[in-house]
């Protein structure tokens, strides 16, 4: 039986096909031109509807001993945070190239087209902790797949990614390696 506050996220989040525009000749190459951008900003002008969204993660996750909530740019850094506080663990902003200040460790993935990277602070995370990664969507699982190798490779466990939204149909679950993943709105 569906949680009713899921139903009223979905609705709030806005369907804004064919965006963004910059990378459209690219996608139609690839067979990907009905790309349909999932926009959590609708979502954030909704009190109820945002506070009904971190409520579930924090429901999930609360007293289960984790330390570290590690949260991916951009988007990953609206929802991350308040979970954080709510069940007592740090936040890890995991960063584009070239933002942190300090000394990083880098993780490179493949996107759909070309490739990015993800950094993190060394020290931000100790081995052994138990992490959970924060972001709004998955959708090929690269970026998601980038985070863990980082808390993984300072020795710390993942214990579970979470998004706000799957897009099932691209398999993104398929290449977390066995890892859990929790979602509150799939998009078919
Ligand atoms: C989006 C989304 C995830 C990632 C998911 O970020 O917020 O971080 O793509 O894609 P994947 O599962 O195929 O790896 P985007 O690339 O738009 O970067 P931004 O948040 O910095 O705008």
């Amino acid at each position: 039986d569906e949680d009713p506050r899921l139903h009223g996220i979905k609705t709030k989040i806005r369907v804004v096909p064919h965006f963004p525009k910059s990378g459209r000749e690219v996608l139609t190459f690839l067979g990907l031109a009905g790309i349909m951008f999932q926009d959590i900003t609708t979502l954030l002008l909704d009190p109820k509807a945002f506070k009904d969204t971190i409520d579930l993660f924090v429901e999930r996750y609360k007293g289960k001993n984790i330390s570290v909530v590690a949260g991916i740019e951009a988007r990953g850094f609206i929802f991350g945070p308040p979970i954080a506080l709510a069940i007592g663990a740090k936040f890890v902003p995991l960063r584009k190239p070239k933002k942190l200040p300090g000394k990083v460790i880098s993780q490179e993935y493949i996107l759909e087209y070309g490739r990015d990277c993800l950094e993190m602070h060394v020290g931000a995370v100790e081995a052994g902790e138990r992490a959970i990664v924060v972001d709004d969507l998955i959708a090929t699982g690269g970026t998601l797949c980038a985070a863990m190798d980082l808390l993984e490779r300072v020795g710390a466990e993942v214990v579970e990614c979470a998004c706000v939204i799957e897009l099932p149909e691209l398999k993104g679950r398929e290449r977390l390696n066995g890892k859990p993943l929790y979602v509150l709105v799939e998009y078919l």
